[in-house]
């Protein structure tokens, strides 16, 4: 058979199953819920995340019948200091540095995207670190206040120091993006993304703004972090501020490195992952391995169809490809997929409901300047519009930066399934680069922190992975400290040599 046949064939396999599975179930990534084609693209917002426990008013942040576009600045930004700040009465807003605004997206008809800059505690010479939540669809405060930013909530509203927040060593951007999500808002629905394109020009736009907004700190080394489908968005954000700094196209931005947790990069490799993970986890058996694999080489067919720039073949992958996912889940029963130690209760993975809680109160929204924008935790139309970016290969874009001197660092939390430590561990060693060679070769490093193993670490040149123990999806949620080092000795240069003086910075909380 021709392979102009075979993919001919596969591809109307594709659309078959797309078209007639009832079967077939979706996952967000960082936030989920299961839904059958039959209720597709109709998804119900509020079922869609309730294993986070959140429950958005709106499904999308899209003000129907809203004003065009506003004329004025394209940064409109305050300081602000959270109330309920617990031992914050002798700190002022000029202290703080703490910043909440909204920027309006040049490339859209009208777009306003939200983000939060904390200055960091240590020093403004820092870097800027930036960090993208994934879903796709899902707010950036929700690693904001259950992960890395400066503040935790506490269960009585009152917000307390994180004495791991990243703005302990950086100064730090949560943004909500793509539009839709979070605070940011659009009153034109063409504004929703669909594609990296999409997603990493609107963000290289607002570094732009943000930087002439912050002149101070344009010259400071800057990273790109963040988790989950960020493993998509942040290769091709890097990949966007690199062309721009080559072609001289607006401010130069010191772009140093990038950092994916737990993400999904290369899906071909990935979703090959799921079962080897499963059975190596004992969350499936020898059988059930085989019988479940037989779906492989249509899911591999479909996703190489998909390719960089797939469309329709891309949808049509996407629902070959997550019933192997979902069939594992079939047989793993109540076990959370972000964490397989744990088991979700009743609908419950994870309980998130306070940053819904906390940022709908009125002294908070006063406080941030967003009016009567609501706030969308997750959105399942953004995850939806997605769908088509989904099984495309963001892996090819790397080798460039690496080659160019950017350090990329992928590590993982050994206890996720969705996007497993082995499926990522096997796209970094399988990516063709100058150093590949090297880096497969080069021996693996006990990562410690407080004097154990807080996980392994192999890196070569601009490259490194670090497998994290006693974590799941959301490393910084999991083990704080470690992923505070783990930034720290990464911005710092210093990941693989031991740090002689790394109790220094947990000392100084
Ligand atoms: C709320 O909880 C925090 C953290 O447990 C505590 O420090 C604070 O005193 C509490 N505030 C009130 C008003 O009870």
């Amino acid at each position: 058979m021709s392979t102009k046949m075979e993919k001919l064939k596969v591809l109307s396999l594709c659309l078959a199953l797309l078209i007639f599975s009832p079967h077939s179930s979706s996952s967000f990534l960082l936030n989920d819920r299961r839904f059958a084609p039959s209720d597709f693209p109709s998804v119900h917002a509020g079922k869609l995340i309730r294993e986070l426990n959140l429950f958005p008013k709106e499904d999308v942040n899209v003000i129907e019948g809203g004003a065009d576009r506003v004329v004025g600045p394209r940064i409109v930004e305050k300081r602000f200091k959270f109330p309920n700040l617990v031992g914050s009465d002798s700190v002022s807003i000029e202290d703080l540095g703490h910043h909440a605004g909204y920027y309006q997206i040049s490339h859209s008809h009208a777009a306003r995207m939200f983000y939060f800059f904390f200055e960091s505690r240590n020093s403004k010479s820092d870097p800027i670190v930036i960090w993208l939540t994934g879903g796709p669809g899902c707010s950036s405060e929700l690693a904001m206040f259950y992960e890395n930013g400066p503040f935790t909530i506490a269960d009585n509203m009152s917000l307390v120091w994180n004495a791991y927040g990243w703005d302990k060593v950086s100064n730090l951007i949560y943004v909500d993006q793509p539009v839709g999500t979070g605070f940011s808002y659009t009153s034109d629905r063409r504004d929703i993304r669909h594609n990296e394109d999409g997603v990493s020009n609107d963000l290289y736009d607002f570094l732009q703004a943000f930087f002439a907004e912050h002149p101070q700190f344009a010259n400071n080394d800057f990273y790109i972090t963040g988790e989950s489908y960020a493993g998509h968005y942040i290769p091709a954000f890097a990949a966007r501020v690199h062309q721009g700094n080559k072609a001289k196209e607006g401010v130069h931005i010191n772009l140093k490195g990038f950092a994916i947790g737990n993400g999904l990069t290369d899906p071909a490799i990935q979703y090959k992952a799921y079962t080897d993970y499963a059975l190596d986890m004992g969350i499936i058996k020898n059988t059930e391995y085989d019988h479940i694999n037989k779906m492989l080489p249509v899911c591999e067919m479909a996703i190489k169809l998909c390719g960089t720039d797939g469309t329709l073949s891309c949808m049509a992958s996407y629902f070959v490809c997550n019933s192997i996912f979902s069939r594992i889940m079939a047989l793993a029963g109540d076990t959370n997929y972000y964490d397989i130690r744990k088991k979700c209760e009743g609908s419950l993975c994870y309980d998130f409901s306070n940053m819904e809680k906390f940022l709908n109160q009125k002294s908070v929204r006063d406080a941030l300047a967003v009016g009567e924008i609501d706030f969308v935790s997750c959105s399942p139309t953004v995850y939806q519009a997605m769908l088509v970016d989904w099984m495309r290969n963001l892996e090819v874009g790397i080798p460039t930066l690496l080659e160019d001197g950017i350090k990329l660092l992928v590590y993982a939390g050994e206890y996720d399934l969705i996007c497993n430590w082995l499926g990522n561990s096997r796209w970094v060693h399988a990516m063709e680069w100058s150093g590949q060679k090297e880096f497969v070769a080069s021996a693996e490093e006990s990562f410690v922190v407080d004097e154990s193993e807080a996980g392994v670490l192999k890196s070569y040149g601009a490259l490194g992975f670090l497998k994290v123990h006693d974590a799941g999806h959301m490393v910084p949620m999991d083990q704080p400290k470690v992923a505070l080092e783990m930034l720290r000795r990464w911005t710092q240069g210093t990941l693989s040599k031991p740090v002689a003086d790394s109790e220094s910075l947990v000392a100084q909380i």
